[in-house]
């Protein structure tokens, strides 16, 4: 298991340079203590080019296995379409390195278990981009439901749509043999959401509309004996009617709502009082942040990246977000589907 000496930098090495590895290594650019000392992406060229735009020059190769033969590293970030996750996971524990690997973890809990296998006898470090979990607004309503302050959560609704996305390399995305679909790529943030914050639920119902790019939208209910969940995700939509996360969480005495397509930010209603701001703590680059653009802008990308790498430097596994963790939202997802299309 790696451990890195206080004051030396941790080396990653990024595979995949598409969209969340773009964002990946924006964000490694500004983390203190931390250096990309590598890229790797079929799409070779077009990854330098992209890389050098960002302003986060490295060396580019073809694959893992070039790569790790060519650059000492610490860890691995993995970017790529999720159905090549459980390959270079793998081959990135089995050389010995921390894994950080983007969300959905695999297409099948099968898969899945293989990573967290590959881990185990590695004795290796891991964690997933199950983001919302260290997303501001969302730490902020676990943050609140801890406290107790509302009373009784009464329920919980749960929401995440958006037009469908067509910038995957060769639309991946839409073919839900790469993806799992928007069950799988957008709408587990939330099945993730729910387990983080209020565990295992006692039933599952659910009900799944399907296209060509396959599980389409999902409408799911999570009973916890008198406190009731919903969620809904879909990608379905117009080009031009964007994309929305949202949340409402009603308690005895409060109501707390966040919707991203309103500008608002986190608000809170208590009684007779006017619904009014919840302050959220934005995410903190610390120094290194100065003449990097915002932050804030990165939300949770930015606040995971820290925690994993943050872990990485002390020597200490990360305990948000675990592949255990992701392999149960897999699971929870995947059920939904199958209850979703079975009751249909
Ligand atoms: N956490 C989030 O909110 C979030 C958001 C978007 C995407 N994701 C996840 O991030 C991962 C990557 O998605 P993306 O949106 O960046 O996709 P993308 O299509 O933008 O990028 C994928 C990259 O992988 C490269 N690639 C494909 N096959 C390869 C191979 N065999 N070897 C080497 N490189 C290869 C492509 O050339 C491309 O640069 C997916 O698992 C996706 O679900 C997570």
């Amino acid at each position: 298991m790696m451990e890195t000496q206080a004051n030396e930098t941790l080396k990653g090495i990024l595979v995949g340079c598409g969209f969340m590895g773009g964002m990946h290594a924006q964000i490694y650019k500004i983390l203190d203590g931390v250096e990309l000392v590598g890229a790797v992406d079929g799409r070779v060229e077009e990854a330098k080019e992209k890389l050098d735009s960002l302003g986060c020059p490295t060396r580019v190769f073809a694959t893992l296995t070039e790569a790790l033969e060519s650059v000492e590293c610490d860890f691995v970030d993995v970017c790529l379409p999720t159905s090549l996750h459980e390959q270079y996971s793998v081959e990135a524990l089995n050389a010995g390195k921390s894994l950080f690997c983007e969300r959905p973890l695999a297409l099948s809990v099968e898969s899945a278990d293989r990573i967290l296998a590959a881990a185990d006898a590695n004795n290796a470090f891991a964690q997933v981009g199950q983001c919302l979990r260290f997303w501001p607004e969302y730490q902020r309503l676990m943050e609140y439901h801890s406290s107790g302050d509302g009373g009784k959560l009464l329920s919980l609704n749960l929401t995440r749509r958006c037009a469908r996305p067509s910038y995957g390399i060769d639309n991946w995305l839409n073919d839900a043999s790469q993806s799992g679909g928007a069950a799988l790529d957008l709408h587990i943030h939330d099945t993730d959401f729910v387990l983080a914050m209020l565990g295992e639920p006692n039933s599952v119902s659910s009900r799944v509309t399907r296209d060509f790019s396959g599980p389409v939208h999902v409408f799911s209910l999570f009973d916890y004996d008198s406190l009731i969940v919903s969620s809904e995700g879909g990608w379905n939509y117009p080009v031009g009617w964007g994309f929305q996360m949202a949340f409402q969480a009603v308690y005895e005495r409060s109501v707390l709502d966040f919707d991203s397509s309103n500008g608002k930010g986190l608000m809170i209603c208590e009684g007779r009082e006017e619904p009014r701001s919840l302050e959220v703590e934005a995410p903190d680059a610390g120094e290194s942040q100065s003449g990097e653009g915002n932050v804030s802008d990165l939300g949770g990308y930015f606040n995971e990246l820290k925690y994993f790498t943050d872990c990485l430097k002390k020597g200490a596994a990360p305990e948000i977000a675990t592949l255990a963790d992701a392999r149960d939202s897999l699971a929870l997802a995947l059920k939904e589907i199958e209850l979703g299309e079975s009751s249909g």
